[in-house]
């Protein structure tokens, strides 16, 4: 099989919609390393958009799958329940932040997570209103756009999305919005746009992932809760991205001092496997009414099995103190290279969850040699995600189990494609 055969058959049989951003196609891969179909290697930085924070086919993951196919692979746990279901969400439970009694359901994607999540704050709420931020992803469903900060590519064509749906900025310092920028924007919202009595959560990544890995400080977390607290609205962070290890926490909440009332994740929760969850405050969680929750394929049996052996991998891994070496390691390595390449605006992130945003001469975003700098590497087999408002950033997701001579191998490509 050749990749450009794999090319032509892709646009005649599949809509162009579905961007596919490497033109070479997966043959097999372990842990940080990929090979396409024509046996070329890639060291894989991407991690399949963050999911691989355990690597592509761990053992342990692989074995769990195993043992679980041979049992069942599938009963719709709302019919026929498992008690691997309920083992996960004790688990989960037991380490999201938060001091007080929690409980978790289980879902497919993580655009389904933060539906679920605003529906149940809905349902808890009696309210309808829902806070979102500029530069913010929360997915492709109709809400998950609703709530999404960025237009194009997510949102061209496909509106009208769901009303109740309001936007405040992100602080984004390198862009001239500050802490106070951004909380001045709420208070203006409550009062040109919407009663915060009507408001029923305000929902945010604690990171931003697909907007450029921006970190948000914690004067702005605090604020968020205080507007909260002041106005019944409950905090959803939307850990999707952020969770299960990438910020060197197993959550990123971990790093503030406020806890949210409901948590969606997915991605590196399953390592590869499509599974994702909400947790939060047991009351809350407990809104819905039976049957108001779910979905023929949630929580199934082989991603549950999975996401029990990314805790114990991450665990007995030290995984995630790893994950903050490896982030270290990384920041190092930039900020070292910033004298030599003009085009490095900032090297930020946290963890393991870093990024690199590139400016031109006159400080303007500078995406065109964003793609360079993916392009080279690529070409030097080193596979590199982009992200941001301005698609001018790359972002780092390398497995936390990468082994220490393809990380640095990785680093030196990084550096190569930088200097070029
Ligand atoms: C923060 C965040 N929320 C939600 C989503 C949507 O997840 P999915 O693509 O699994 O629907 C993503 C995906 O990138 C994300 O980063």
């Amino acid at each position: 099989m050749k990749n450009a055969d794999l090319v032509r058959r892709k646009d005649a049989a599949t809509p162009r919609g579905v961007g596919v951003m490497c033109n070479f196609y997966a043959e097999r891969a372990e842990n940080s390393e990929l090979w396409d179909v024509e046996g070329n290697r890639y060291i894989d930085f991407a991690a399949g958009i963050a999911v691989l924070n355990t690597g592509h086919r761990h053992p342990r993951l692989v074995q769990a799958m195993q043992a679980q196919m041979e049992r069942f692979t599938h009963t719709a746990y709302q019919i026929v329940p498992y008690a691997s279901y309920i083992e996960l969400a004790e688990k989960i439970n037991a380490r999201a932040p938060g001091a007080f009694a929690k409980k978790t359901a289980f879902f497919t994607t993580g655009a389904e997570a933060v539906e679920n999540a605003i529906k149940i704050a809905r349902a808890a709420t009696g309210r309808p209103g829902v806070i979102a931020f500029s530069g913010g992803f929360h997915g492709r469903t109709m809400m998950g756009m609703a709530l999404t900060g960025k237009v194009v590519p997510y949102k061209v064509g496909f509106g009208p999305f769901p009303g109740d749906v309001f936007h405040a900025p992100y602080p984004y310092g390198l862009h001239g919005v500050s802490v106070q920028d951004s909380i001045n924007a709420l208070h203006q919202l409550f009062k040109a746009d919407v009663d915060p009595k009507r408001v029923a959560a305000i929902i945010f990544e604690p990171v931003q992932g697909e907007g450029g890995f921006n970190v948000a400080p914690a004067e702005f977390v605090r604020a968020l809760r205080g507007i909260c607290d002041e106005h019944g609205i409950l905090l959803v962070a939307d850990e999707v991205q952020t969770g299960f290890g990438r910020t060197g926490k197993l959550f990123a909440m971990e790093h503030y001092d406020v806890t949210p009332d409901l948590t969606t994740m997915a991605k590196s929760l399953a390592g590869g496997m499509p599974l994702s969850a909400v947790c939060g405050r047991a009351e809350i969680m407990d809104a819905p009414a039976p049957g108001g929750l779910g979905g023929t394929y949630a929580g199934n049996p082989l991603a549950v099995a999975s996401a029990l052996a990314v805790l114990d991998v991450l665990e007995d891994e030290g995984l995630i103190e790893r994950g903050a070496a490896l982030g270290q390691r990384l920041q190092d390595k930039l900020d070292g290279l910033k004298s030599r390449v003009p085009e490095i605006g900032e090297v930020r992130g946290v963890g393991a969850m870093i990024a690199v945003e590139f400016r031109k001469a006159d400080g303007s975003p500078n995406p065109e040699f964003t793609r360079q700098v993916q392009d080279r590497a690529l070409e030097r087999g080193l596979l590199l995600l982009s992200c941001g408002v301005y698609g001018n950033v790359v972002r780092f997701l390398f497995p936390l189990t990468i082994q220490d001579a393809v990380m640095a191998e990785g680093l030196d490509i990084l550096q190569a494609a930088l200097l070029q």
